[in-house]
Parts: structure tokens; C-alpha cells; sequence
């Protein structure tokens, strides 16, 4: 099919292209109270902030772990931000030699923030260089090349370190033990996902009344700067086709535009609940059949369109292939086949089941 399905153009993905990016920076909350939900990552830091400015010494390095969209990013800038300190931003993919590190590292002013993005997708050498550094402020530099070559140690000023990562996995065990703590970002409730949409619609001047928020949260699949995105695309729609105030009949209006659904899913989510339902009755059926069946390539697939799915109990991923589950076919109107009726409560009612084997 076509380009728009896929990538950060496609309406509901979670990542951010670089003309969202400037957008987003103008809704970015400043300052803890400002940032909705993640109660206990909050909370959390303030406890660890507060202790460390109490001390006067830069707080422990911060590891924020989530997937995208939910505010990373954010609230390492608010880190920054609390402790007055400057920040230094740069990832992963950015710091292939181990040199490119000890450039940003040996320049560092003491108490800086410096923020890491995607830390999981650091280099090797770097990673060891930055053991070193995140615990005895410290680096070799090694000067020359073969036998010759010696190790300078460099002493660097005290700093924090913020890490972020989408793969909390893939970080080695000695990384992710030099973090004195870790947040776990986790998806928001649709009641706070309202809240970011509120705060958005102020910053960018649009009324947005109480149900068109409501309407607009329950298709972000748990995500504000998906919420924000379809926040933008009602603001449009409402500007253009109504009298400019979102009202729940013109943020459903606006959505089905965009082929967003009342549960967050797009196109390419529905052809693929489609395809396995109406072609191979519901599966189980291989990635790479599926994704014929849909005119897309596995990897977009699995990585653009499962994971929604699998988290909104809609599709399961078996060794066998993938399968829909009940809560699929109701969702396309379709009835369920019996044999799934005795599964229905394995991917819809976790807590019923726990609750049986309990009881
Ligand atoms: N807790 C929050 N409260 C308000 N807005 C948020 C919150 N978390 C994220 N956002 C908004 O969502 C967008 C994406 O957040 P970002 O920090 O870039 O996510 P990440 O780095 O985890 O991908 C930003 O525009 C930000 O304003
Ligand atoms: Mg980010």
C-alpha cells in the first residue's frame, strides 16, 4: 500500500517527526507540578531532586524508561530545569566513538545535565567509557595509537546523567546498575490524557469543550504526544468545517476524517485485524503472510501496528502464528467463533482470571 500508513507520518505513531518536534517543545510542561500523571516517577524524583539540592551536590544519575510519546524527554528537561542546572542534549546513535563521548563529557560544567536519549543505542566502547565516568567522574582519554598509546585519566566535573530508553531490555546489567534511580514510565488514563489535552488547548488557544476532550483522549492509545497530535488535527478540522470549538461531535467528525477510530486504531491496524479475521479466519497466521495480506513489509507490521494491538487485547502473538482474539471479531462486528469462547476471558478480563485461580 502506501508510504502514509507507515513511519512518523502516520497519524497515531508515536514517535515525533522534526516539524513535530518544534511544536511540541512549545507544549513541553516545564516544571514537575506542571507534568500530568506518572504519579510515582514524580513523585519519586521530586524526593530525590529535592534531597540532592538540600545536599548541594548533583543528584544521582536518572534512568527514564517508556515507550515513546510519553514524556522522556519532558521531563528530563525538567530535571534541568528544577535543579537550575544547564542541560546538554545528545543519544545514542549520536555518539558512535568513544571519543565523541569524552568530547561531550570533558566539557562539562560541574552539576550539567547531561541528557542521553535512546542510551541503548550507544556504541560499545562509549558505553565502557561512560561507566567510568557516570561513577568516579573520570575518563581515559588514550592518546596515540598501538603499543605506544597511553591512557590519560581526565578528572570531570561532577554531573547527572539522564538516560532515556524505549528498551529498557536491551541496556547491559552494569549500565543500568550505575543508575540511582529509574523511572518507569508507564501509558496514562484516558482522565489524564484530558488533562494534557486541556493544558495543549490553552497553550494553543482553541476551546476545547469537556466531551470533545474526552472523545479525543479515548483515541490516543494512552499517549500525549499522540493526544496532542490529534488535538492539532481537530483544531483544523473544527476551524474549517464548524465554528472552531471542539465539541465531541466535531472531534469524532474530525477523527473519522483521519480514519482514526474511537479506540485509537488507523488503517493500517484495521486492515490488518481485517485481514486475519476475514482471510484466515482469525489466524493463527505467520508475520510474514499477514503482511502480504496487507501490501505492507513484516517489519512495519510488527513494529507499527502489533504492539497497540497486542496491548489493547485485540491480537495475541503465539508461537504458532498471530491470533485474534474475541474482543477482535466484536470489534469489527463480527461474532466470535466458538472455540474462542472459552479464551475470551484469557485476553479480555485478566482480573477475572486471576481472580478465579484465587478463588
Ligand atoms: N506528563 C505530561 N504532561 C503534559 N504533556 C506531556 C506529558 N508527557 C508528554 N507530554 C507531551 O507529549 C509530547 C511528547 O513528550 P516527550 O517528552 O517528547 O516524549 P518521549 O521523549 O517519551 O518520546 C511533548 O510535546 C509533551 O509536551
Ligand atoms: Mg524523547
Amino acid at each position: 500500500m502506501t508510504e502514509d500508513l507507515t513511519g512518523s507520518g502516520r497519524l497515531i505513531a508515536p514517535g515525533a517527526d522534526s516539524d513535530e518536534r518544534a511544536v511540541e517543545a512549545a507544549l513541553r510542561p516545564r516544571t514537575l507540578a506542571e507534568f500530568v500523571g506518572q504519579h510515582r516517577v514524580r513523585e519519586q524524583l521530586s524526593l530525590v531532586l529535592e534531597a540532592a539540592q538540600r545536599r548541594g551536590t548533583p543528584p544521582d544519575h536518572v534512568l527514564l524508561c517508556g515507550p515513546p510519546g510519553l514524556g522522556k524527554t519532558t521531563l528530563a528537561m525538567i530535571i534541568a530545569a528544577e535543579l537550575q542546572a544547564p542541560i546538554r542534549i545528545t543519544s545514542g546513535p549520536a555518539i558512535q566513538h568513544a571519543g565523541d563521548l569524552a568530547a561531550i563529557l570533558s566539557s562539562l560544567t560541574e552539576g550539567e545535565v547531561l541528557f542521553l536519549d535512546e542510551i541503548h543505542r550507544m556504541s560499545r566502547p562509549a558505553e565502557e567509557m561512560l561507566y567510568m565516568a557516570m561513577e568516579d567522574f573520570r575518563v581515559d582519554v588514550i592518546v596515540g595509537k598501538g603499543p605506544g598509546a597511553t591512557a590519560i585519566p581526565l578528572k570531570i566535573p561532577p554531573f547527572t546523567l539522564v538516560g532515556a530508553t524505549t528498551r529498557a531490555g536491551l541496556l547491559p546489567g552494569p549500565l543500568r546498575d550505575r543508575f540511582g534511580f529509574t523511572g518507569h514510565m508507564d501509558f496514562y488514563s484516558p482522565s489524564e490524557l484530558e488533562q494534557v489535552l486541556y493544558r495543549s488547548a490553552r497553550l494553543l488557544d482553541v476551546p476545547l469543550a469537556p466531551d470533545g476532550a474526552a472523545e479525543i483522549a479515548g483515541r490516543s492509545r494512552g499517549t500525549p504526544r499522540i493526544a496532542n497530535r490529534l488535538l492539532r488535527r481537530v483544531r483544523d478540522y473544527a476551524q474549517v468545517k464548524a465554528d472552531g470549538v471542539i465539541t465531541r461531535a466535531v472531534a469524532a467528525a474530525a477523527l473519522d476524517v483521519y480514519e482514526v477510530d474511537e479506540h485509537g486504531l488507523d488503517r493500517l491496524d484495521r486492515a490488518v485485524l481485517d485481514a486475519l479475521l476475514r482471510r484466515f479466519g482469525g489466524g493463527p497466521v505467520g508475520l510474514s503472510t499477514l503482511a502480504v495480506a496487507v501490501g505492507e513489509e513484516p517489519e512495519t507490521v510488527e513494529e507499527v501496528a502489533e504492539p497497540f494491538l497486542v496491548r489493547a487485547g485485540l491480537l495475541a502473538r503465539t508461537p504458532r502464528g498471530r491470533v485474534a482474539t474475541a474482543l477482535a471479531w466484536r470489534h469489527l462486528g463480527l461474532t466470535p467463533p466458538p472455540e474462542l469462547a472459552g479464551a475470551v476471558t484469557l485476553f479480555d478480563a485478566p482480573d477475572d482470571r486471576l481472580d478465579n485461580s484465587v478463588g
